[in-house]
């Protein structure tokens, strides 16, 4: 027998116990007389006493022992003298009386400890000892929790788990497909799947009513922090349900996760249009945990109201947008720390080419980086409009909308950080509603669907979509945010074939092209489609959300680097003539 018991289990209660015990060498400490282990398995650390004066034989071979060998080990459970109150096994430890070493191994190449020296690379090289660590491993059975509790939900709601196959064709999703040679069909190709959206919407067709799967998704994407280029989402669709019933169904799913998973209770969801986000936050997903709003200064909407802004200051006077945060308490910030947060929004990701401040000082004036374009007055107005009080900060952007937007966003989260107002344990969930349907891009010259070419318009705008005035029409689409998360989105479908083709005409298809690629499921609506809608979450995020982390990474086992490359195995790789040859590939075209 290789254990009666696991290296997280005995406890003061188990005292005189005799037990085995088997598991990796984590630690060993010798003191002379007395050797001491840390054993370790996945469910905690037990410590083994070894005394050189009682079974000197049996110390000594301990001794020889290095880090990560593999033991097994039987002796008496004693309580120890000097506790460790970290650990729940730290009142007791073992008096080895037998010892084996079922494996040795080799000097890991970085620390297995909670807090380790080995870098992001290396402990991706040998992700199996990164995974020995705590942390790690945690990550990894909370992922477990997470998708036992979302089957239990989406069970009990009567959804059913349905696989869809990963050697599909393309699917229209906005990003690059992964994808496969064809051996027996030569110069075809499979794509693997973006989403299981088309498949999915033929499940309802088929009458399947509720369907879900936790399914891996293939995206070839510049990649960060958040993204992976193969990533796992819990996908559902519904029949005979209008958006309202979606939301609520969803939100019941995050509800009982957060209350399974983290005995955390969820208020309702708030819900945003999108058009609200971006003129507030600057963003489809804002962080809610903190408020710091945007207010405008001048808009295209206000242009002529200018008591706020009398010309004077050329960034200002020719800028579409004036907008502003007050940063509360921050009048203090010294010259330095401004002159970092302009650093900050000038830097290429960012873009923009300066920043205003204005401090409100405590006996109520306000000085700003601007003083010689406005009278105090006008100083003054801005502090009102901000709600700014005695020793807050008013941080000012201008330019064209959007991009000043984006920019401000930027750097409202970055004073959200620098203020502690992102605590991880903190959580601010709500819907982003009513994103418009499409979006014209241009570079293509062109309008592209927002969400996917499928989702429906609203009915009252279905009118914006004859006329042609595109930028009006918005979608029955919604997103779950959580912290400035994206999580999950979705959407009611169309389910009519004119509508849907009207769509596909909108997007540039002809009808051939149209049929080309989707005539499998425009032929389905021909018989009887059932009115349907969606979502899918990103687990990985809600994992790593749930974990209180901002990087999907460790959730995931074997994650790839940011090149898009598995470390481990040393993937992707070059494939050899015979198989090339056999795929009909041509090395030349290579
Ligand atoms: P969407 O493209 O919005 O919708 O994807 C759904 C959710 O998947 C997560 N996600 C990712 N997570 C990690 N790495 C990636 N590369 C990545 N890309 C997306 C996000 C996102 O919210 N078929 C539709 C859903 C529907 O309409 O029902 C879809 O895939 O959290």
């Amino acid at each position: 027998m290789h254990r009666t018991h696991t290296c997280g289990e005995l406890r003061i209660t188990d005292i005189n116990k005799t037990v085995t015990l088997s598991g990796w060498l984590q630690k060993s400490r010798d003191l002379g007389g007395m050797t001491f282990i840390d054993l370790r398995d996945r469910y905690g650390i037990t410590q083994l006493a070894f005394n050189m004066e009682t079974n000197a034989a049996i110390c000594e071979k301990a001794r020889k022992c290095g880090r990560e060998f593999v033991l097994k080990v039987t002796g008496k459970v004693i309580e120890r003298s000097s506790k460790n109150a970290n650990i729940p096994t730290g009142e007791i430890e073992i008096e080895v009386t037998d010892f084996e070493v079922l494996n040795e191994s080799q000097t890991p190449p970085f620390t297995i400890e909670d807090n380790t020296d080995g870098g992001d690379d290396l402990r991706m090289k040998y992700r199996y000892l990164d995974i020995r660590r705590k942390p790690v491993r945690d990550n990894l059975l909370l992922r477990h929790k997470m998708s036992q509790q979302t089957r239990v939900y989406l069970d009990a709601q009567q959804f059913t788990e349905v696989e869809t196959p990963v050697l599909i064709k393309s699917t229209p999703e906005g990003a690059r497909d992964f994808v496969v040679p064809s051996r027996m069909n030569q110069g075809q190709f499979y794509a693997l799947p973006q989403s299981p959206q088309t498949f999915k919407q033929l499940l309802m067709v088929a009458g399947m009513d509720r369907y879900y799967q936790i399914v891996k998704c293939f995206r070839d994407e510049d990649l960060r922090a958040d993204r992976q280029p193969e990533f796992t989402q819990i996908d559902c669709e519904m029949s005979f349900v209008e958006q309202e019933d979606i939301l609520n169904m969803f939100e019941g799913l995050v509800k009982h996760l957060f209350k399974n998973v983290k005995g955390i209770d969820i208020d309702t969801l708030p819900r945003m249009t999108f058009a609200d986000a971006a003129k507030y936050y600057g963003s489809d997903k804002p962080d809610t945990r903190f408020d710091m709003k945007f207010v405008e200064l001048k808009s295209v909407e206000t242009l002529h109201a200018t008591s706020l802004l009398p010309a004077g200051f050329p960034v200002f006077d020719n800028a579409e947008l004036v907008v502003g945060i007050c940063a509360k308490g921050c009048a203090e910030y010294t010259r330095k720390q401004l002159d970092e947060l302009t650093e900050f929004v000038k830097r290429p990701q960012i873009g923009a080419t300066g920043l205003v401040y204005a401090r409100v000082n405590a006996d109520g004036s306000v000085k700003s980086s601007v003083d010689k374009f406005y009278d105090e007055a006008t100083l003054k107005h801005w502090a009102t409009a901000m709600n700014a009080a005695p020793g807050d900060l008013l941080l000012i952007m201008a330019g064209a909308t959007d991009k000043t937007r984006k920019a401000l966003c930027e750097l409202r989260l970055e004073m959200g950080t620098r203020m502690g107002l992102r605590n991880p344990d903190v959580y601010s969930c709500l819907w982003v509603i009513d994103f418009p349907l499409l979006e014209f891009i241009e570079e293509e010259g062109r309008w592209f669907a927002m969400h996917h070419p499928f989702t429906s318009p609203k009915p009252e705008d279905v009118e914006h979509l004859t006329n042609g005035d595109y930028a009006k029409v918005r979608a029955n689409a919604y997103d779950m945010v959580i912290n400035g998360v994206e999580v999950g989105g979705g959407s009611i479908r169309i389910f009519d074939k004119t509508l849907q083709g009207k769509m596909f005409e909108v997007l540039g298809f002809t009808k051939e092209e149209a049929q080309a690629q989707f005539g499998f499921l425009m032929n389905a609506f021909e018989y009887g489609a059932p009115p349907h809608g969606g979502i899918a979450f990103g687990f990985d995020r809600l994992c790593s959300l749930f974990g209180g982390e901002n990087s999907i990474r460790d959730f995931i086992a074997f994650p790839k680097n940011n090149s898009g490359r598995d470390v481990m195995i040393d993937g992707p790789s070059p494939i050899d003539q015979k198989q090339l040859n056999e795929l009909g590939i041509s090395v030349n075209s290579l």
